[in-house]
C-alpha cells in the first residue's frame, strides 16, 4: 500500500481538485466517509454525523464527523464528535450508531471497535453537541448474547417504548442468516437481553438473488408508519405496520439495503415482505432515518464509491451521502421514497432541449431531469445520461413496461467510463406500476446518478473520463409516449473553505 504523508491542506486541496467529487451531495471536507450516524433534528437544526477518517481516503480508525443544517441542503461543519481513544473499547474506531436524549443531555450510542470486535459504547454531549465525553463504564454491552454463534455484532437503533429504552444491535447467526438482537434498559447503561427481534434466512435464495438478505445484517433501523399516515418510533402494542431497514452483508462484502415490512408484537417482529430499498444496491448503503420537525421520515444513506481503493486514496476523498429522502409506506406495504422537497432550491437554469425536444447537448455535471411517460406493455423509454459529445461514454437508463404494468429498470454502466477499473456492472430491478404512466426524476452530480421512478430509488456511481460527458438524450420506443419533460442545471452546495478538523469557532457556512 502506498502510504501518503501529507498535510491536511494538501489532502483538502487534492479532494477539492477532483472534478468527480459531488458538488451538492454532502461530502466530508476530505478523507473518507461512510455511514450516516446520529441523524436527528433538534431545535430546528438537522444533525448529520458520519463515519469519517480525516487523515486519508481509506476506512481506518474511524471518527464521527458532524455537520448541521437548517435546510437539508447547505451544511456547516462542526467539530469532530468522536475520536478513537488510545486505549479503550473504541481504540480501533468509533463505528456506527445513533443519537438519543436521556432527558438531561444528548447521548450517542455507538459501536467501539477493538481488535476486530465491536461493543456498545455511550458518549454524552453538551447542549450544542460540539463536545462529547465518553461514558467511563464503556462498553455498556461488551459482547453478543452467550450461547449463540454470532457472525458480527454492531450498530444500534434505540427508542423509548412503554417507559423503558429499547435497543437493537445488528448481526447474524451462523448457519441461519442476518438478525437484530433486542435489549431493554432503564438508564441506557445496563441492558437486559431479550433475544432476537427478527432473524433472516440466508438459505432462501442464492447470494446473487436481488432479495438475498445476506449472512449478516448491518445498521438495523426500526420504526413504524401509523394508520393515519404519520411515522413514529416502534410500538409493539400499536398494531401499526413496522419497517426494519438493514444492509445485507456477507463476509466483508456490502451487498444492498433492504426494507422488511411486518408486524411488531411484544419482543418479536414478524416480517411479511422484503423489498430492495434501493435498486443501486451497495451505492445507497447503511441507511439511517429520523422523524424531522415536520413529521417526515427522512432517510440518509452512504453513496459508496465504484473506483478502485487506489484511485480513491489518490483522489483525497471517498464517499458521499445520497440526497436526503422522504420515506412513506404505500399500498401493498411498498416503501417508497423521494428527495426531500428542499432539494428543488438547488435548481438554477432550465435545460434547453433541442432536436425535437429530446437532447440536451451540455447539461453540465450537476443537473436534474424530470420526465413523465406513458408506457403501454412492451414500450420503453431510453435515457442517456453523462453522454460524451462523440457518444463513446454514456450511462443508459432503460425503462420497459411488462404486460400488467410493472416496469423493468436497467441502468447500463458498461460505457459509463473509459476507465475500466471502475465498477461498470449493470444495476436493475422492477418497479410496480398500475397506472401505465411513470414518473422519473434523475439527479446527476459529477460522479453520481440517483434516479427515482414512481418513488423507487436507484442510486449509482459513474466516473466519466471525458470532462465533456455532460449530454442528455432520451427516446421513447415501441409505443411509449412522453407526456412531459423538464430539466435544470443545479447549483453546488459546496462550501468556500473547509477543514479536515473543523473547530467550534471556525464554522464555515456551506
Ligand atoms: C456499514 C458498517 C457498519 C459499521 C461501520 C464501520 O457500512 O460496516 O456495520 O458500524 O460501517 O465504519
Amino acid at each position: 500500500m502506498n502510504v501518503l504523508v501529507e498535510t491536511p491542506e494538501e489532502l483538502l486541496a487534492r479532494a477539492r481538485a477532483d472534478r468527480l467529487r459531488p458538488g451538492y451531495h454532502f461530502v466530508a471536507p476530505a478523507g473518507w466517509l461512510n455511514d450516516p450516524n446520529g441523524v436527528a433534528q433538534r431545535n430546528g437544526i438537522h444533525h448529520l454525523f458520519y463515519q469519517y477518517n480525516p487523515y486519508g481516503a481509506e476506512h481506518r480508525r474511524i471518527h464521527w464527523g458532524h455537520a448541521t443544517s437548517t435546510d437539508l441542503v447547505h451544511w456547516t461543519d462542526r467539530p469532530i464528535a468522536l475520536r478513537p481513544d488510545d486505549a479503550g473499547p473504541d481504540q480501533d474506531g468509533c463505528w456506527s450508531g445513533v443519537l438519543v436524549d436521556d432527558g438531561a443531555r444528548p447521548v450517542l450510542v455507538y459501536s467501539g471497535n477493538r481488535d476486530g470486535r465491536q461493543s456498545a459504547c455511550l458518549a454524552y454531549g453538551d447542549a450544542g453537541m460540539d463536545t462529547w465525553v465518553k461514558e467511563p463504564g464503556n462498553p455498556v454491552i461488551a459482547a453478543p448474547p452467550t450461547g449463540s454463534d454470532v457472525t458480527e455484532f454492531r450498530d444500534h437503533c434505540v427508542w423509548r417504548e412503554n417507559g423503558a429504552w429499547r435497543q437493537l444491535i445488528s448481526g447474524g447467526l451462523r448457519g441461519l442468516g442476518g438478525c437484530v438482537f433486542l435489549y431493554e434498559s432503564d438508564d441506557l447503561i445496563s441492558w437486559r437481553e431479550l433475544g432476537t427481534l427478527a432473524v433472516g434466512s440466508a438459505n432462501d435464495f442464492p447470494p446473487n438473488h436481488p432479495l438475498w438478505t445476506g449472512t449478516t445484517w448491518e445498521c438495523g433501523d426500526f420504526f413504524r408508519f401509523t394508520r393515519d399516515g404519520t411515522t413514529a418510533p416502534p410500538d409493539g402494542r400499536s398494531g401499526d405496520p413496522h419497517v426494519l431497514l438493514f444492509s445485507a452483508w456477507h463476509e466483508g462484502r456490502t451487498m444492498h439495503p433492504i426494507a422488511a415490512v411486518g408486524r411488531y408484537r411484544g419482543d418479536r417482529f414478524e416480517i411479511e415482505r422484503y423489498q430492495r430499498l434501493d435498486l443501486g444496491g451497495r451505492h445507497a448503503y447503511a441507511p439511517q432515518t429520523y422523524i424531522d420537525g415536520t413529521g417526515r421520515r427522512v432517510l440518509w444513506a452512504w453513496m459508496q464509491e465504484g473506483r478502485s481503493d487506489q484511485e480513491q486514496r489518490a483522489a483525497g476523498w471517498s464517499g458521499a451521502m445520497a440526497l436526503p429522502r422522504r420515506l412513506w409506506l404505500d399500498v401493498g406495504g411498498v416503501v417508497r421514497q423521494e428527495p426531500v422537497a428542499e432539494v428543488t432550491m438547488l435548481r438554477a437554469e432550465p435545460l434547453s432541449f433541442v432536436e425535437e425536444g429530446a437532447v440536451v447537448r451540455a447539461a453540465g455535471t450537476q443537473a436534474e431531469l424530470e420526465l413523465r411517460a406513458e408506457l403501454p406493455a412492451g414500450a420503453s423509454v431510453h435515457v442517456e445520461l453523462f453522454a460524451s459529445p462523440d457518444g463513446s461514454e454514456r450511462t443508459v437508463l432503460e425503462l420497459r413496461a411488462r404486460s400488467g404494468g410493472d416496469v423493468d429498470v436497467v441502468l447500463d454502466r458498461s460505457r459509463s467510463s473509459r476507465n475500466d477499473g471502475c465498477d461498470l456492472t449493470p444495476l436493475a430491478g422492477v418497479v410496480t406500476n398500475s397506472t401505465g404512466v411513470i414518473q422519473v426524476r434523475a439527479f446527476l452530480d459529477r460522479s453520481s446518478v440517483e434516479v427515482f421512478i414512481d418513488g423507487i430509488a436507484l442510486t449509482a456511481r459513474v466516473y466519466p473520463a471525458d470532462a465533456d460527458a455532460t449530454g442528455i438524450r432520451f427516446e421513447p420506443r415501441d409505443g411509449a409516449v412522453v407526456h412531459s419533460v423538464a430539466g435544470w442545471t443545479l447549483h453546488g452546495a459546496e462550501e468556500q473553505e473547509r477543514r479536515t478538523q473543523p473547530m467550534q469557532n471556525s464554522m464555515t457556512e456551506r
